[in-house]
C-alpha cells in the first residue's frame, strides 16, 4: 500500500493525512474483494523496515491501527470476513496486541474473505522464523528437508500462494513482502497512489491478471493443451 505520503504532500498536507486517507482505501478494497468472492486478501500495512521512519509517523501509524481495529472489526464480522494479522507482534503495545487477538478470535469462524494484515512483517523474517521452527520440529535432522517442511511453518501457511501481487505508488519492487510465496505470483504495478486505489482499481488489476498466461515452468503449448483437456472433461461431465 505505497504512496500515502506522496498523496498527502501533493495536497500540501502532512504525510500522516495520507495514511488516514489510506484507511478509506483499505475499506473500499476489502469490500470490493469480499463482493467479488476473492478468497484471500493480504495487505502489507507495516514492514519490519518501517520502524526507521520518524518516531512521530510510526506512533501515528500505531494509533491508526488501534483505531481501525476498534472501528472496523465488528463490520468485518458482520460481513463474514476472517481477520488475521501476521508479523512479529512483540514490538507492538499491549493494547494493539489485545485488539488483534480479540479481532482474530471473534472472526475465527467466518467463512468469507480471509483478510490478512501484515504488520511488522518481512519476508526474510518469515523464512528465518519458519526455518527455526522447522529445525525445532526435527531436532535430529540436518539435511534432506523438502520445501513443504519449511512452508508449513511460514506465518501464512493457512493460505494458498498468492495469484496476484499489487503494488501501488509507482515503484517496481517487492520490498521484502511474501518472498517465499511470490515465486509464481503475477506481479502488477500501478502508478496510482494507495489513497486513490479503490474497488474499480481492483477490478482493473484483476482484468490484467486474467489476461496473463500462467505456465509454472511449462511451455505455452502444454498449458493450452491442458486447458483444452480440462474443458473437454467438464463438457463430458456436464
Ligand atoms: C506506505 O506509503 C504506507 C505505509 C507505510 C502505511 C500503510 C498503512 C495504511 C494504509 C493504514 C491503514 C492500514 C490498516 C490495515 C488499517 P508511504 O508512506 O511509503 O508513501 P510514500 O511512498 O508516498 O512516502
Amino acid at each position: 500500500m505505497d504512496g500515502n505520503g506522496r498523496w498527502a504532500r501533493r495536497r500540501f498536507m502532512p504525510r500522516v493525512a495520507g495514511h488516514r486517507k489510506g484507511v478509506e482505501a483499505v475499506r473500499a478494497v476489502v469490500s470490493r474483494c469480499a463482493e467479488r468472492g476473492v478468497g484471500y486478501l493480504t495487505l502489507f500495512a507495516f514492514s519490519s523496515e518501517n520502524w526507521r521512519r520518524p518516531a512521530e509517523e510510526v506512533n501515528f501509524l500505531m494509533q491508526l491501527f488501534v483505531r481501525a481495529l476498534e472501528e472496523e472489526v465488528a463490520r468485518l464480522h458482520e460481513n463474514n470476513i476472517r481477520l488475521r494479522v501476521v508479523g512479529d507482534l512483540s514490538r507492538f503495545e499491549p493494547r494493539l496486541i489485545d485488539l488483534i487477538r480479540n479481532g482474530e478470535a471473534l472472526t475465527a469462524g467466518n467463512s468469507g474473505l480471509n483478510l490478512t494484515i501484515a504488520a511488522n512483517y518481512g519476508g526474510r523474517w518469515d523464512i528465518m522464523q519458519a526455518f527455526e521452527r522447522m529445525l525445532q520440529a526435527h531436532p535430529e535432522q540436518r539435511s534432506g528437508f523438502a520445501e513443504a517442511d519449511l512452508a508449513q511453518h511460514l506465518a501464512m501457511s493457512y493460505a494458498p500462494e498468492p495469484d496476484l501481487f499489487i503494488r501501488t505508488g509507482g515503484e517496481q519492487r517487492i520490498s521484502n513482502f511474501l518472498l517465499w510465496q511470490l515465486a509464481y505470483t503475477e506481479l502488477y504495478f500501478t502508478d496510482s497512489l494507495w489513497p486513490e486505489f479503490n474497488g474499480a482499481a481492483i477490478d482493473t488489476a484483476i482484468e490484467s491478471f486474467q489476461q496473463r498466461e500462467r505456465r509454472f515452468g511449462r511451455t505455452s503449448e502444454q498449458v493450452q493443451a491442458a486447458a483444452a483437456a480440462e474443458l473437454g472433461a467438464v463438457g463430458r461431465h456436464a
